[in-house]
């Protein structure tokens, strides 16, 4: 008798607690979300991000998010874009042909739907590290050939302007080019392609 007592008030309690939790939870999740503005909700959700581009220089890296992702936009000059042909020997896939890595419009030597801006996804396609910008030419820790990339500080993987991974590093593939179009010239669809590109 007194054991069904027990456990009664037991399964009271433990009603009451779930309550409180739940009622908790809400209170605090309704401010959170009805503090987004309904596009950054939409983002959050994984819809597509616009990206206003007119301002990006020729060298300059814009960095946006996307499903939680970071997603890099860099202006490539006309010296960068002439650069990468001159890598192709050291890269482990030159001509991205892994098409897990990018959109069939960008399975091409810029890895771009144009050449001046490239968009990528910044996260390492070894063990997912967001690889470090450094564009220098040349500079003392990364080698006399260094045209400019990406370093992944974790295990040392190397990128070029392009995102395509250089040999003898422990990244196996080319970064990923996330879908993507332009509406007019200076804004970017970052997360989705243009109506029928695969
Ligand atoms: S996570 Fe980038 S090299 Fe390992």
């Amino acid at each position: 008798m007194s054991s069904d007592i027990d456990t009664g008030k037991r399964r009271f309690l433990t009603a009451a607690a779930s309550v409180v939790g739940g009622a908790g939870a809400a209170a605090v999740a309704i401010p959170f979300v009805a503090s987004m503005a309904p596009s950054a909700r939409a983002e959050a959700a994984g819809a597509p991000v616009r990206v206003d581009i007119s301002r990006l220089e020729p060298g300059q890296l814009l960095t946006v998010e996307w499903r939680g992702k970071p997603v890099w936009l860099f202006r490539r000059s006309p010296e960068i874009i002439a650069d990468l042909a001159s890598l192709n020997d050291q890269l482990r896939d030159p001509l991205s042909k892994q098409a897990s890595q990018q959109p069939q419009y960008a399975q091409n030597e810029t890895r771009a739907i144009r050449d001046d801006l490239m968009v990528m996804v910044g996260i390492c396609t070894h063990l997912g590290c967001s690889p470090t910008f450094r564009p220098e030419l040349a500079p003392a820790d990364l080698g006399a050939n260094w045209k400019g990339g990406f370093f992944c500080p974790c295990h040392g993987s190397r990128f070029d302007l392009a995102g395509r991974v250089f040999q003898g590093v422990p990244a196996p593939t080319n970064l990923e080019v996330p879908p993507y179009h332009f509406l007019g010239d200076d804004v970017v669809i970052v997360g989705e392609s243009a109506e029928g590109a695969a």
